[in-house]
């Protein structure tokens, strides 16, 4: 039963999509205020004109975070944008229901457009189907995207905005089908709904690209809704969270649910495509995904989780699947970016890098190329890896399916291929998700690999306790860089994330 891992070079599964490596912002907690927009930052670390936070720009720099969702989440459900934009001191406070907050409206459309521009990434914008009307969505789209001498545009030149800002992403809706959410709707009337939204925003815009709102992407909801939408949408959201509820091997096993409901998804799209005759391109926008456990860290209170190493080898674990099905995947967008369940927590003072920055950091800077299908043959987990505490949908998905033994392996890796101009390099992600055990494995190369050179690097996250976790004082958990002799077998640390560059010479 010792795990090998079998690369082949020549089993392409597609291009690693960079938008896997996107992120979300919500007015939640202190992911907006007090995270990337603070001003008047006393220690001089926001921008006086501003008031973005420096330091967050940087760390979300590092991460090459290509994409970010914004406003919500939840909030947008009864967010009034209009109320977001013009002079700062006419802007309306309102009564927040998603958190049950204020929102002050400090932070808006053009800040976040603006923010955007700072960062280098582009935005996402989620639509109200909440509280808002067809006519706010398509003004939205209009204030933003439009060029015309139309009211909206020129409220965006009086606002100081003479350009249009090319909006390309534009959700329909966050959860609809969620009980929590503000105007939750059945799938059959949100479908309907949507799809007359679809219509007319393209009409406006014909070269924005529309998101669905989906569920689990194996849910009846996520059926219904790619049945009626599939013929006026270009990607379908999913959302799945995972829990640690203090076990550790639960959690890192949870990402394994997501890659079966990610297949289930697959063939919905492809019966909907069957059924409407459509040869169009229809994807998977995976537009919030990371660790969360509500109870330990409620939305209310502002979500911010405090990660530790297991939470880190989960995090690895959720890009593996997304690199893996680099074929139907080609949105991903953590969420949080900032303090909201998130890889970075901001003081007024400074932040420090949470656990799960590091393995985030690895894959979005070396995992871009082409996705390999590797084949790992390991250990599955037993009864004792997945007792009766792992939420249910992850038993059904795991367990309750054919290809249970390959989902929840315990040595869990995704490749990618490089090759250009002056580099042919493989880069091997392995999290060994082993609290136990650690393991010698075969890395074998197929029959079109002649050579690889006989040294590695190493970018490994790892630290000697699972529960160890960084602070504002402290750094426990973070990538250390080695070189290290490779004569075809590598030794595998338990809980332990890595990700290794072999260079092939042909
Ligand atoms: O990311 C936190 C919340 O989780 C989002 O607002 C919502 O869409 C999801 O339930």
């Amino acid at each position: 039963h010792s795990p090998a891992i079998h690369i082949d070079p020549a089993r392409a599964i597609d291009e690693v999509d960079p938008r896997i490596y996107s992120g979300f912002t919500e007015h939640m907690g202190r992911c907006i205020y007090g995270g990337l927009y603070e001003p008047n930052n006393e220690h001089g670390l926001s921008d006086p004109a501003t008031g973005f936070r420096f330091d967050v720009l940087e760390v979300l720099r590092e991460l090459k975070v290509p994409l970010v969702r914004y406003p919500g989440g939840n909030f947008v459900s009864s967010y009034r944008w209009q109320d977001g934009i013009g002079p700062k001191e006419s802007r309306p406070r309102r009564p927040e229901l998603a958190w049950l907050s204020e929102e002050s409206n400090q932070f808006g459309t053009d800040e976040f457009i603006s923010w955007c521009r700072t960062l280098k990434t582009e935005p996402f914008i989620c639509l109200n189907m909440g509280t808002g009307t067809l006519e706010d969505a398509l003004a939205w789209v209009e204030y933003c995207n439009s060029s015309s001498n139309t009211y909206y545009a020129n409220l965006r030149r009086k606002n100081g905005h003479p350009e249009p800002y090319g909006v390309k992403y534009w959700a329909l809706g966050n959860e609809v089908w969620g009980p929590w959410q503000v105007g939750q709707m059945e799938s059959q009337d949100y479908a309907k709904k949507a799809f007359q939204w679809a219509k007319a925003l393209k009409l406006l815009d014909p070269d924005i690209k529309l998101i669905s709102c989906g569920e689990t992407g194996y849910a009846d909801w996520d059926r219904v809704v790619l049945r009626k939408l599939a013929p006026v949408v270009d990607f379908h959201s999913v959302h799945i969270y995972t829990v640690s509820q203090g076990k550790h091997t639960f959690n890192v096993m949870g990402p394994a649910a997501a890659e079966k409901a990610l297949e289930i998804t697959r063939s919905l799209i492809d019966l909907a495509k069957i059924e409407s005759s459509l040869s169009k391109e229809l994807t998977v926008c995976f537009d919030e995904w990371n660790v969360w456990d509500p109870v330990r860290a409620p939305g209310e209170k502002g979500a911010e989780e405090h990660y530790d190493l297991s939470d880190a080898l989960a995090v690895a674990s959720w890009v593996n699947v997304f690199v893996r099905k680099a074929d139907i995947v080609k949105i991903a967008c953590i969420a949080q970016s900032v303090n909201v369940i998130s890889p970075i927590v901001t003081s007024p003072t400074g932040l420090f890098r949470q656990t799960t920055y590091y393995p985030l950091h690895l894959f979005s800077n070396l995992m871009r190329g082409t996705s390999l299908d590797v084949h790992v043959t390991t250990p599955s987990p037993s009864a004792v890896y997945m007792g009766p505490t792992v939420p249910s949908f992850i038993q059904d998905l795991t367990l309750h399916t054919p290809d249970s033994a390959k989902l929840t392996k315990i040595v869990d890796v995704s490749a990618v291929l490089v090759d250009s101009a002056n580099r042919r390099e493989v880069r091997v992600a392995i999290v060994n998700r082993s609290d136990a055990e650690s393991f010698q494995v075969p890395i074998l190369f197929g029959p079109n690999v002649r050579a690889v050179a006989e040294v590695i690097t190493v970018h490994e996250v790892w630290s000697s306790d699972l529960k160890d976790g960084n602070s504002f004082e402290e750094e426990k958990v973070k990538t250390v860089v080695r070189d290290e002799k490779f004569s075809g077998v590598y030794h595998l640390k338990k809980h332990s994330f890595q990700i290794l560059v072999f260079t092939l010479n042909s």
